[in-house]
C-alpha cells in the first residue's frame, strides 16, 4: 500500500512541468483557462459598462433588477451612499428614478425600519451593471412563464 502511494507520487512529479495541465484534475477548465497555477496571467482590459440601456426584463420573481446605467465613481461607504441620493425614497420622485421597494427597509427578523436596512445598504451585493460579454458557459435557463 505505502509503496503503491509512494510510487503514484514520484511518477506525478517526474512528468509534471511548470506550465502544464493536469489531466488527471476532471479535465475542467477553470475561469483562468488553460493557465497553470503557477503562471501569472494576464488580468485582461476592465470590461466596458453598457451606457443608459432602460429598465430590463426580471427573469424570475425575487431576481434583483439590474441596474441599467452606469456607476463609476458611485461612491457606497460608511457615510455617503450615491445610489440612495436618487433611489432614496426622498429624492426618487425628483430624479425620475424608481424606489427602492419596502423589502429594502426591512431586517432579517421581519422588522420595517424607518431607513434603508444594513442587509440592504451595499447595493451592489445584489444589484449588478451589465457588460457586453459572451456567456462562459452555454446556458439554457429560461424565465418563468410569467415573465416570458
Ligand atoms: C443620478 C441618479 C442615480 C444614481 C446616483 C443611481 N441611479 Fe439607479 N437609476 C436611476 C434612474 C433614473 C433609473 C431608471 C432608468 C430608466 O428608466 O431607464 C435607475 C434604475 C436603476 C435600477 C433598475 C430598477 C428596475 O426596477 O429595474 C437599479 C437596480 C438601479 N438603478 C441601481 C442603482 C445602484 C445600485 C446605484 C448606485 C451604485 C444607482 N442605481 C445609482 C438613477 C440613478
Ligand atoms: C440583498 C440584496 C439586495 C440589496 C443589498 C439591495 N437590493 Fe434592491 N432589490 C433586491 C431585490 C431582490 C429586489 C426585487 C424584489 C424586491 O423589491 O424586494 C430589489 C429591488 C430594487 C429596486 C426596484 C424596486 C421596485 O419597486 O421595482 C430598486 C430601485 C432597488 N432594488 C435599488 C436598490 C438600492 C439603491 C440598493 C442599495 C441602497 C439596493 N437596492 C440594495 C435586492 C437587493
Amino acid at each position: 500500500m505505502v509503496g503503491t502511494l509512494l510510487l503514484t507520487v514520484w511518477v506525478g512529479l517526474s512528468q509534471a512541468q511548470p506550465g502544464d495541465i493536469d489531466a488527471n484534475a476532471g479535465g475542467l477548465s477553470a475561469l483562468r483557462g488553460e493557465t497553470a497555477l503557477d503562471i501569472d496571467k494576464d488580468p485582461g482590459r476592465i470590461k466596458d459598462p453598457v451606457k443608459d440601456q432602460g429598465i430590463q426584463d426580471r427573469q424570475y420573481i425575487h431576481q434583483p433588477p439590474l441596474v441599467p446605467h452606469q456607476v463609476r465613481g458611485y461612491e457606497v461607504d460608511l457615510k455617503v451612499n450615491r445610489c440612495l441620493s436618487c433611489h432614496g425614497w426622498k429624492n426618487a420622485a425628483a430624479r425620475k428614478a424608481p424606489r427602492v421597494s419596502p423589502t429594502h427597509f426591512e431586517t432579517r427578523d421581519g422588522m420595517t425600519l424607518g431607513d434603508i436596512s444594513p442587509r440592504r445598504y451595499f447595493c451592489m451585493q445584489c444589484h449588478v451593471p451589465q457588460t457586453d460579454a459572451k456567456p462562459l458557459v452555454d446556458n439554457v435557463f429560461t424565465p418563468v412563464e410569467s415573465l416570458r
